[in-house]
Parts: C-alpha cells; sequence; structure tokens
C-alpha cells in the first residue's frame, strides 16, 4: 500500500465547502431552485456535502441531476476524447445548471459537457463548481465559475477522487508519496 501526503485535511475541507456553500446560495438567493449536474463518479461526495451545506442554510430547493463522463480508456491521463458514458433522462431545457466537479485538469471533460448540455439538453446556461483545480495543465479555456482548491500538478486522491478505483473513501485529499 502506497504511503499517502495529506494536501488539504478533512476540517480544511469542511470550512472549504460550506464557504462555497455560502457563495452559491448567495447568488442564486432570487432563484427557486438551484439545479446541479453532479460528474460521476468522483464529484459525488462533494456533492453530496455541497448540496447538504445549502440545504442546511434554508430557503432553497435543490436538483442533483446526475452525469457520467469520462474519456474512453482507464488511465490516469486522459486520452483527450471524452463521451457521455450515462446522460441526463430528466428534461433540463431552459434551466440555468451548475456542473458539479471533482477536479478541473485539461478542462476536455468540462468543455464537452458544457456543449452537451447546451446543445443537446439545451439548458439556458451552465456554471461550473468544482472542488479542485489544476489550472497548470489546462488544455482549454473554460471558465470555472466556483472554485475550492488549486493543486500543484501532481495526481491527487481522496475525497471521492480514486485512483484505479482506490482511495476515494479517504476523508482527506493527498498525493499518493514515491
Ligand atoms: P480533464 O483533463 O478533462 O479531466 O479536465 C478531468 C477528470 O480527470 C480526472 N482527474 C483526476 N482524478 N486525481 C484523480 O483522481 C487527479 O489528480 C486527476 N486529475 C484529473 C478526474 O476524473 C476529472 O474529473
Ligand atoms: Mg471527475
Amino acid at each position: 500500500m502506497e504511503e499517502i501526503e495529506v494536501l488539504i485535511d478533512e476540517e480544511e475541507i469542511g470550512l472549504k465547502v460550506r464557504e462555497m456553500a455560502k457563495v452559491i446560495a448567495r447568488e442564486h438567493k432570487d432563484e427557486k431552485e438551484i439545479y446541479f449536474v453532479t460528474v460521476l463518479e468522483g464529484a459525488r461526495r462533494f456533492s453530496d456535502d455541497l448540496v447538504k451545506e445549502i440545504m442546511g442554510l434554508g430557503g432553497f430547493k435543490v436538483k442533483n441531476y446526475l452525469v457520467k463522463a469520462g474519456s474512453y480508456g482507464d488511465g490516469s491521463e486522459s486520452s483527450g476524447k471524452i463521451e457521455v458514458k450515462k446522460g441526463l433522462v430528466e428534461d433540463v431545457c431552459g434551466k440555468e445548471l451548475i456542473i458539479v466537479e471533482d477536479i478541473v485538469d485539461t478542462g476536455l471533460t468540462l468543455c464537452f459537457l458544457k456543449e452537451y448540455l447546451l446543445k443537446e439538453k439545451k439548458a439556458r446556461s451552465v456554471k461550473i463548481c468544482s472542488f479542485l483545480d489544476k489550472p497548470s495543465r489546462r488544455k482549454t479555456d473554460v471558465n470555472v465559475d466556483y472554485v475550492g482548491y488549486e493543486v500543484p500538478d501532481k495526481f491527487v486522491v481522496g475525497y471521492g477522487l480514486d485512483y484505479g478505483g482506490r482511495y476515494r473513501e479517504l476523508p482527506y485529499v493527498g498525493v499518493i508519496k514515491g
């Protein structure tokens, strides 16, 4: 079992998610409902916590749609060709959506998903909320509206992020040593 170096501990994660929830709630206070689109699998944990925090603030109705996207193949390096592996069955036509993602790396996944939601699913607008951001690796100019933490160009795991199906359950974000 590899050793993991902690980058962001559990307490910091909790505080950050609460802070992000407050910002999103403030910016959507005049809307009847907030519509999230969570990118499976990695963002599920962040999205659950985020929605819980927003609900805890009171006065909001939230819908959390699920979508699965990924690049062909399953290595730690994106192949660059993205596909929707499990699309939205719900009607989001005309809705203002917020994609919830675990990490933005090259940005290719989010670019693709944004296009999919706008063009194919006819959403009115699409914002992006990602817990982590690796800006040094960006290959697109996708705009990330809400970001938790910037991380260095290292493969990070934990808090929903996995490496070959492992480490997702860690309560902190860390880097595999060695
Ligand atoms: P792109 O390059 O399209 O990639 O922005 C986004 C997706 O790639 C995965 N990814 C990671 N997963 N640790 C992970 O566990 C990482 O450091 C990492 N970097 C990218 C992730 O699935 C993300 O949604
Ligand atoms: Mg992801």
